[in-house]
């Protein structure tokens, strides 16, 4: 098989991808730098950044938008609906990256591979999360821009935020804000925060990872450039 399907099939991104890799150098089999068109078969021993692939590992990745209503765990002890409930039987084992309230709805993924959700999910990563929020009444600039600076939430100030008003009606408003951090709750306690409350919230995006025509409470398999991408983020 050739170098750049094998590394494609390990799940580490798309053909010209690992084509991009193989070029860098970063690919080594049997000990030897790889080329561009080298083949491996079973007994090789293929290395990406100094580790070893293993290429019964296939990893499975998955995006749901999930619908309000049902609760991010495998299993929930107060018998409530949970996300595992929208998933196809085929997704196999995978488990909810991070988590939505029960009443946020949009952008989870699902994986088995720890690694990428560890990644995804470690504040150190500062990976930005896009929100669409919806609230009752109307914010004014100075208020926004204490939300882009940061507030208080458990005596800690928050990152900043970036916020782009969407609609302003008379009595009622749509955002985007994107945060860098993941903490319990985030984006309803910082409304809180400056006396808003958030009537509706939905993840929209995870980078530039978003959700597509793909309808509330349906899930469709990463392509290997997305799970690539997010690899990279
Ligand atoms: N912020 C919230 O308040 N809730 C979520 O589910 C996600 C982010």
């Amino acid at each position: 098989m050739r170098i750049n399907k094998f590394l494609a099939d390990c799940g580490i991104g798309s053909r010209r991808a690992c084509d991009k890799i193989v070029e860098e150098g970063r690919v080594q089999i049997d000990g030897r730098t790889a080329r561009l068109g080298d083949e491996v078969g079973d007994r090789n021993i293929v290395m990406i950044d100094g580790e070893v692939l293993n290429r019964n590992i296939k990893h499975s990745y998955y995006l749901m938008n999930k619908p309000k209503g049902c609760v991010c765990t495998v299993k929930d002890d107060k018998g409530r609906r949970t996300v595992m409930d929208y998933l196809p039987e085929s997704a196999g084992r995978v488990y909810p990256v991070g988590r939505l309230d029960y009443d946020t709805e949009g952008l989870l993924l699902f994986t088995d591979d720890g690694d990428l959700a560890f990644r995804l999910t470690h504040p150190k990563n500062e990976i930005p999360k896009t929100y669409l929020v919806k609230i009752e009444g109307i914010v004014s600039e100075q208020d926004l821009n204490r939300l882009r600076s940061g507030v208080f939430l458990d005596g800690k100030r928050t990152q900043k935020s970036h916020i782009k008003v969407v609609s302003a009606m008379k009595d009622s408003m749509r955002l985007h804000i994107t945060i860098t951090e993941g903490k319990n709750r985030q984006v309803r306690r910082m409304f809180a925060a400056i006396g808003k409350e958030v009537v509706f919230l939905k993840r929209i995006r995870i980078g530039e990872l978003g959700l597509g025509s793909l309808e509330r409470g349906k899930t469709r398999k990463l392509s290997s450039e997305e799970v690539y991408y997010l690899k990279n983020l």
